[in-house]
């Protein structure tokens, strides 16, 4: 039904025939002249009816915006003054004689040139199929698309192979809780969806396929955010005989290419590599965004001693820390806006954000001005002073409180300093960040949990401490970090069954739970496994990074609301008795109510 896209119209066609199908954009009647934006796929065409042709006209009289349209026309120049330099095919129009309706619509819900914030998120994904034809989303996906390919490409010249794993099967601990799904034919029991196809691809790996890939959607069941779905997209890898060196200076290729092609950009070549203890130390986060330029430094032994509970407190306590962040000119900040800020860490749990302003250093005490310099003694002002290299201008944040939530705020206000003050330095900063933990301790369960999953093998060295200290175990993990977001995760596995068993002992598993979650993993273990390793990244976080959308959602054709449901089909919905019987299911609520 076409020629061409009738974004790809323009001079080269003059005095050329063209037939375009597409949707009315936009219709301006101009004294006795029909224009008809024309819109598909590829962009925007202006199509011209001239009462002349009595057919088309009377036809194009009765066109509105979104109608199908089926044209043909002939290309020439627009008359010199009316062009639209901001459209590709702004220097031509076509003057369109035969004109077919081929559907006719309903005016849309929300203008189509509208940006992203301009109508509610609701409305744009109960009419996701509108919402697409815009500009923007089509951009995304089209990049998304364009990404996948380099992606593919890269991989399959690297000798990697994509297989497919089950979507029904049995959980994977990724450490979110899972989707279940009924089975008919085994009453009672329950398929999980998978949060990661982790175990399968390793025993991938022990079938001798050496590497693998596969663009993979994973199901989690978790709290959602502006970077989490509950069903997202994964690009996931696995390879045999490589050690972890080898992985990420080829992942870090992979992404340098896709970079370049996508972006024109040139990534650093290696990537900078940080140790998690330090990350956590410098800037309260396990995934840096290293375009900021605010660092937190521990100020603990300077403030033991102090009578000020609030520092002294924390700073004597193993599990506590005490952390200062010095904030460049931050003595412009207004006392609402230090408010506002002490209002953001308390959603991170900390109790108050105290600070000290620095007007005039040489002044000494004289020369600060903070609600808590009263409490301080000179020493523990000077060391602070120093130890922050403040100058005049400069404001002094203090966090203190366990460890975990003087990072949680700290770490976060960071950013936020970041993006309020516009502090952002340099465009793209990867990182690998490297040297975890393979524990961390879970105050309500009361035992440790794995910090990446239980296959992630612990450091060769550290063997011995699986046992004896497993919070100072350290694992052959690496995260590839992007602009503060966590763009993929992976390690080097365990591939011995002792060690496999130990880790779950570490994790409090017992030998029948182990048995009975992992039992084919530790008996495939048995039957020649080769050590191997890999890595999954979040393709719809690489696709938002790349694209500069703010939400994942954004660059997903069809996401799920924040309370995992879909606007569109207003999934998930009930289901019929009859459905419920033959799985031999009986809702708790509904028997309820029947015998209420
Ligand atoms: P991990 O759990 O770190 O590792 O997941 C890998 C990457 O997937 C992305 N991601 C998500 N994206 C959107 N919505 C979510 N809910 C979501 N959860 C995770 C992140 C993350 O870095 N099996 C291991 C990988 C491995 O060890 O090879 C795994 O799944 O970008
Ligand atoms: P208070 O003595 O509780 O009034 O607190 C004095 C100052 O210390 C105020 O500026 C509080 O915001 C700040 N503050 C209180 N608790 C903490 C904390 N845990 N970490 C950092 N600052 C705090």
């Amino acid at each position: 039904m076409r020629s061409h896209y009738c974004g790809s119209v323009n001079e080269s066609l003059i005095d050329q025939e063209v037939e375009l199908s597409g949707w009315v954009h936009r219709r301006r009647d101009h004294g006795g002249v029909i224009f008809i934006d024309l819109r598909d796929r590829e962009g925007l065409v202006q199509v011209v009816y001239d009462p002349d042709r009595e057919d088309s006209f009377a036809i194009a009289e009765k066109v509105r915006s979104e109608y199908v349209l089926r044209l043909k026309g002939k290309v020439r120049l627009r008359p010199e003054g009316t062009e639209n330099p901001e459209l590709p095919t702004g220097k031509v129009e076509v003057l369109g004689h035969e004109l077919e309706i081929l559907n006719t619509a309903e005016t849309p819900p929300f203008m189509l040139d509208i940006e992203d914030d301009e109508v509610s998120e609701e409305l744009r994904l109960k009419y996701r199929y509108v919402d697409l034809r815009r500009e923007p989303m089509l951009e995304r996906l089209k990049m998304r698309s364009e990404i996948v390919r380099g992606l593919r490409n890269y991989l399959d010249d690297n000798g990697f192979m994509d297989i497919e794993t089950p979507m029904l099967t049995k959980a994977t601990p990724e450490g979110a809780r899972d989707y279940l799904v009924p089975s008919r034919t085994h009453s009672g029991s329950f398929f999980a969806l998978p949060q990661s196809p982790q175990i399968f691809k390793q025993l991938l790996m022990i079938s001798g396929l050496d590497r693998y890939y596969q663009i993979v959607r994973c199901f989690r069941d978790e709290d959602l955010r502006a970077d989490r779905q509950p069903e997202f997209t994964q690009l996931d890898i696995e390879t045999s005989f490589l050690d972890e060196e080898q992985i990420m200076s080829m992942m870090e290729e992979m992404m340098r290419q896709v970079f370049k092609q996508t972006l024109d950009v040139d990534l650093p070549n290696p990537f900078p590599r940080m140790p998690y203890a330090e990350a956590m130390q410098k800037y309260g986060s396990d995934k840096p965004d290293l375009r900021i330029p605010l660092e937190l430094v521990d100020i603990a032994d300077l403030l033991s001693d102090v009578e000020f509970k609030v520092f002294a407190g924390p700073a004597q306590d193993p599990n506590g820390r005490v952390a200062a962040m010095r904030l460049p000119k931050g003595g412009e900040l207004s006392r609402k806006e230090i408010d506002d800020y002490t209002k953001f860490v308390g959603i991170y749990g900390a109790k108050g954000l105290a600070y000290i302003k620095v007007n005039d250093k040489a002044a000494g005490r004289d020369g600060l001005q903070s609600p808590i310099l009263k409490f301080l003694p000179d020493e523990a002002v000077e060391g602070i002073m120093s130890r922050t290299g403040a100058e005049d201008g400069d404001l002094i944040f203090f966090g203190a409180d366990k460890a975990k939530i003087v990072n949680e705020a700290l770490g976060a206000l960071r950013v936020k300093l970041g993006e309020d003050l516009g502090l952002m330095q340099g465009e793209w900063e990867p990182l690998w960040v490297v040297e975890f933990p393979m524990f961390e301790w879970d105050e309500k369960a009361n035992r440790y949990t794995s910090l990446h999953h239980p296959f992630t093998s612990p450091n060769e060295e550290h063997l011995e401490l699986l046992e004896s200290d497993p919070a100072a175990c350290l694992s052959r993990a690496y995260d590839m970090v992007l602009n503060g977001t966590e763009v993929g995760g992976g390690s080097m596995r365990i591939y011995r069954e002792a060690v496999q068993r130990k880790v779950f002992k570490a994790l409090g598993i017992s030998d029948e739970e182990a048995q009975d979650k992992f039992g084919f993993l530790l008996d495939a273990l048995k039957y020649g496994c080769p050590p191997h390793g890999g890595i999954a990244f979040g393709l719809d976080r690489l696709v938002m990074l790349l694209s500069g959308a703010k939400s994942i959602r954004d660059v997903m054709a069809f996401p799920k609301t924040q309370s995992a449901s879909c606007l569109l089909t207003q999934a998930p919905s009930p289901v019929s008795d009859a459905q419920l019987r033959e799985l031999n299911i009986r809702l708790r609520r509904k028997q309820e109510e029947s015998n209420s």
